[in-house]
């Protein structure tokens, strides 16, 4: 069976392409470019040319192909862009998709996009979601809240780095999740019959608040973070004011997104539903204390490591 993935070099990308070659599934990656995406060769999967910018690129690579999975996403601060990739690039993969008449079309979203038009990236997953649901393929959409990896920027960086993190009062309960067990659940959806034509929301068990990851970077660092609280009034006050701005568009959609999380209290019971559909076992799906653990002893033992040798290098100089 040939799987065709799109956005292979990508965070939760690169994931799915190793899980589907753990599971025996040939794989075919459109890539952009071909000496950047080496590594998902050498993990023995085959590259081939394709940019969503370029509909011409695309129709060679589905040749022979059963299903697809599409992670593929822009993170350009140009709407054109955005529109071009999320929208017009999605509409040609789906006709080929149609044309070749795919078995299963998994497409990656993320949650409450129906919520949220005046966001363009969500407006344009909603449009991809319900596109993709009326072509008559047979599809699995996942959404995410968010990922573990992105929570390394957003918070423990800025915390060993002792950079300001800023959070709202407000503060929800989220469940993240870690791009291996998501790629496992998108590889697992394709051999179980029940989740076609089925839109699954995708978390880990645990849901965290802001000040409990905060908290527990604060224990594992042993540094303490330097936390602004700003309410999510005040941030919709501040998206009103920005969004007549054609320039600050792009603050008025982050801001849109501080909400969009903020919103997610109905997420837990669909997760369960999700395990229970794929079969999975919530204890076998990595929580983020573990994920964050294991960060923070790596970079602990590695600025120690530099800071020993930096202390030998000096003490040499100095004989
Ligand atoms: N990150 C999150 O927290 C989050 C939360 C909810 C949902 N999601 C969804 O999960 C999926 C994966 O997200 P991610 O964070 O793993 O994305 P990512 O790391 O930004 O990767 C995006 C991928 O898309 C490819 N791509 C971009 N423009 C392209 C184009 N014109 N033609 C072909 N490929 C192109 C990129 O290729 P290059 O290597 O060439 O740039 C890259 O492989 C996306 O659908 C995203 O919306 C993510």
């Amino acid at each position: 069976m040939t799987l065709l993935i799109l956005g292979g070099t990508g965070t939760l990308g690169r994931q799915i392409v190793r899980k589907a070659l753990e599971n025996g599934f040939q794989v075919r990656c459109i890539v952009r470019n071909k000496r950047a995406a080496n590594f998902l060769k050498e993990w023995g999967a085959e590259l081939v040319y394709g940019d969503l910018t370029l509909p011409e690129t695309l129709p060679l690579s589905f040749q022979g192909v059963t299903a697809i999975i599409d992670a593929s996403t822009t993170k350009s601060e140009d709407n054109t862009e955005l529109i071009n990739v999320d929208w017009y690039g999605k509409l040609i993969v789906i006709e080929l998709a149609k044309y070749t008449q795919i078995k299963r079309f998994i497409f990656l979203s993320i949650l409450n996009s129906e919520k949220y038009p005046y966001i363009t990236l969500m407006q344009m997953k909603y449009r991809v979601e319900k596109l993709i649901k009326n072509s008559g393929i047979p599809f699995t959409i996942f959404k995410y809240a968010g990922f573990f990896q992105a929570l390394i920027n957003q918070y423990a960086i800025p915390i060993l780095e002792q950079k300001p993190i800023l959070i709202t009062v407000e503060s929800p309960t989220i469940a993240y999740i870690d791009t291996q067990d998501a790629a496992f659940f998108c590889i697992k959806s394709l051999s179980i019959k029940e989740t076609q034509n089925k839109t699954l929301a995708t978390g880990s068990s645990q849901a965290w608040k802001s000040e409990e990851i905060i908290e527990l970077c604060e224990k594992l660092s042993g540094q303490k973070a330097k936390t602004q609280l700003i309410s999510i009034f005040l941030l919709k006050v501040l998206r009103q004011i920005t969004g007549f701005f054609d320039w600050s568009l792009k603050i008025s959609d982050r801001l849109a997104f501080i909400e969009v999380i903020n919103n997610t209290q109905n997420f837990t019971s669909s997760i369960q539903y999700t395990y229970s559909i794929l079969d999975i076992n919530p204890k076998e799906v990595l929580e983020l204390d573990f994920y964050f653990r294991e960060y923070f002893e790596m970079m602990l033992n590695t600025l120690e490591n530099l800071t020993a040798g930096q202390i030998k290098k000096t003490k040499t100089s100095l004989i």
